[in-house]
């Protein structure tokens, strides 16, 4: 009988592309999928997106699409970028699914009828980026007399009043002490345990607003109009609307709930160790059996995030340095549960050294001494080494570290113990000295137990790192021939001497090239813009100049085209813009421009251009002008 094991991550707001902060939850929970999986489970692994709320119908507005088309974009970035990760995921859920609307209507109704969610009215403040609800006591006052601020995020909250549906939040407080209090297994890493008791437990817990009335772009409440569900209510029911809860099949519900594990980042364990299970309880459910709050990936001493625009995007350093690579820096560099410094300088020395020098020399080297001194085939005869047996109980001690590691969410302590035997290995062969032996009459046999065991070293190693590194282990068995699957699974990680005696090898590509350090940094630092330079003689090349728009109007036969005339300085000049979707020639006239003045001239559905006028966006959303902040003269220089 395999033993289920059902784990999610956060579903992300499509409020902008994911970024490497979200990467990093994702893979955490894949190695973890991965690692269980390899370990019999039955695994289940949830992850998707959180695609309601105002938040997300502002943003929409100002793209200029409607909010379904805007998060389809970023949903469909996001399965591409998961793709990339090697996210090994088995559900996706998005809010805007069918089934999930339905199940939320069901759920929230099923609270109503049971009491544990009443109407009145709101009257606080309200975070938008957060989506998050604060009373008078708990938002910051602010300095500079304007409206207070998020206790959270620190920007500012807006007053709402309305009426509006209220989960009895304050009726399980008992019942939240003692889950939270009287079972550690419940909330990691520990300090996160005193945070919720101390900050938001034992100071007394207000009932939660749990609708709005003043946007559309939410679950509606199907038994009172122009209400819609609060978001964090849509967004936590995802984990058992996903298993098919509250729908005519629940099968996988059955089976597969209460999850496992929840992992989180630490600025939202709040939402998952207080409102999800008092609304499970409110429902009669189990509860999940652990959630894991991780910490920040910190860029210059500030949390990285969508809404702060300090990201990284994943798919450039994928790109550059393989998917593996980048795996490996998040879950070694990291330790779950802290915050973390996200450095390019980090980045590549752990490349330099841990994968490079350590695993991919370890390779490189195994394979270029039997190919060199065995023809590629290394034969049968061995003769043990007094040193064979330090590196075979190490193999057997690291098998026991990492799963002991895994059991407790220690990634990067799994990791070192991975690489300490990497390294262990690396020291056999300069112990042994195979360069040595090659020159020496009879020893024939011991040089090839030598390689051989590096070659096993090789061969659990690549088990070992399967959960955190899904393409590097079969680099290494595909150098090593080894064809049988068999050899991958993780408990033959602990039994040294399983690889055939006799080997032939593949010598391949250097795994994990060596970069310059220094050269690389100049580089990421123009390709994190995935732009090519152009020098400061190339950009004084063009000319651009204020102007003002004195006349405009449609080119006949376009609906795309404006026909300008634009006073610069003394001149007015005619320019053909593609912007009459946009602006009206009425709205045109008297804008104040920029306009590329030494662009070749150009005719345009028979009408001749003399430059071109700068404006922002159009590709799939709005298209606005750029103007000049205060009033410059036409004709004055942009530079
Ligand atoms: O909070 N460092 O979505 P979100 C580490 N929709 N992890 C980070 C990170 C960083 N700098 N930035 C983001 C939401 N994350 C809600 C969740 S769940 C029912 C609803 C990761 O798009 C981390 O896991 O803001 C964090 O909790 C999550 O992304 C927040 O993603
Ligand atoms: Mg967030």
């Amino acid at each position: 009988m395999r033993k289920e094991y059902y784990i999610t991550t956060p579903i992300y707001y499509p409020s902008n592309k994911l970024h490497i902060g979200n990467t990093y939850t994702t893979v955490a929970v894949d190695a973890m999928a991965r690692y269980k999986k390899l370990r019999g489970y039955d695994v289940k692994f949830l992850t998707g997106m959180d695609e309601h709320g105002q938040k997300i119908e502002n943003i929409a507005k100002e793209t200029g699409i409607s909010p379904k088309a805007y998060v389809d974009r970023i949903a469909d970035d996001t399965r591409k970028l998961w793709e990339i990760m090697n996210a090994d995921y088995d559900i996706f859920i998005r809010t805007t699914d069918d089934y999930h609307v339905k199940a939320v209507q069901k759920i929230f109704r099923t609270l109503y009828e049971k009491g544990d969610i009443y109407k009145s009215y709101y009257e606080g403040w309200y975070c938008t980026p957060d989506e998050t609800f604060f009373t008078e006591r708990q938002v910051t006052a602010s300095a500079d007399g304007g409206p207070p601020k998020c206790p959270d995020c620190g920007r500012p909250v807006e007053k709402i009043k309305e009426e509006a549906y209220f989960f009895k939040l304050s009726k399980y407080q008992d019942a939240l002490i003692a889950l939270i209090e009287g079972n550690p297994e419940f909330l990691m890493p520990q300090s996160r345990r005193n945070e919720m008791v101390n900050n938001f437990l034992k100071p007394g817990l207000e009932d939660l607003c749990v609708s709005r009335t003043s946007f559309k772009w939410g679950v509606p409440v199907d038994f009172d109009e122009g209400h819609v569900v609060y978001v964090w209510i849509d967004a936590l029911s995802n984990y058992i609307t996903a298993l098919g809860y509250g729908s005519d099949n629940d099968a996988d519900y059955r089976r597969y709930w209460p999850a496992d594990l929840h992992v989180v980042g630490k600025e939202i364990v709040r939402f998952h160790t207080i409102i999800w299970p008092a609304i499970l309880m409110a429902l009669g459910e189990p509860l999940p059996k652990r959630v894991f709050g991780h910490g920040w990936l910190i860029v210059d001493g500030v949390k990285m995030s969508k809404s702060l625009g300090n990201v990284i995007d994943p798919k450039v350093l994928v790109a550059r340095y393989g998917v593996d690579a980048i795996r490996y820096f998040l879950l070694r560099e990291i330790v779950f549960g802290q915050d973390g410094n996200f450095t390019n300088e980090a980045l590549i020395g752990r490349i330099n050294s841990d994968l490079a020098n350590d695993l991919g020399n370890l390779l490189s080297r195994t394979v270029g001494m039997i190919e060199k001194y065995f023809g590629a085939r290394l034969p049968a005869l061995q003769e043990p080494t007094a040193f064979d047996k330090e590196i075979s109980d190490l193999a057997a001690s690291t098998v026991d570290k990492v799963e002991e590691c895994m059991d407790n969410m220690l990634f990067s302590d799994a990791l070192a113990a991975i690489w300490t035997f990497v390294r262990r290995s690396n020291k056999y062969a300069d112990e042994t000295q195979p360069w040595v032996l090659v020159k020496q009459e009879g020893k024939r046999p011991q040089l090839a137990n030598v390689l051989y065991t590096l070659a096993e070293s090789l061969r659990i190693t690549a088990v070992l790192i399967s959960p955190f590194m899904p393409n590097t282990p079969g680099l290494i068995r595909r150098q090593l021939s080894i064809t049988d699957d068999g050899l991958a699974a993780w408990e033959t990680a602990r039994r040294f001497g399983l690889l055939p005696r006799e080997i032939e090898i593949e010598k391949g590509e250097i795994i994990f090239p060596r970069i310059d350090l220094k050269a690389e940094l100049e580089k990421l630092r123009t390709v994190n813009t995935a732009e090519p330079e152009v020098s400061i003689e190339d950009f004084s090349k063009i000319s651009m100049k204020v102007g003002k728009v004195v006349a405009s109007e449609k080119v006949a036969g376009s609906d795309k085209l404006l026909k300008s005339q634009i006073k610069i300085g003394d001149e007015v000049r005619q320019v053909v813009s593609g912007i009459a979707q946009y602006y009206s020639p009425e709205e045109f006239v008297g804008k104040r421009v920029v306009v590329v003045t030494n662009l070749k001239p150009v005719k345009l559905r028979g009408v001749m251009s003399y430059g071109m006028i700068l404006a922002a966006g159009g590709d799939e959303g709005e298209l606005r002008l750029v103007t000049t902040d205060g009033h410059i003269a036409e004709g004055t220089v942009v530079r």
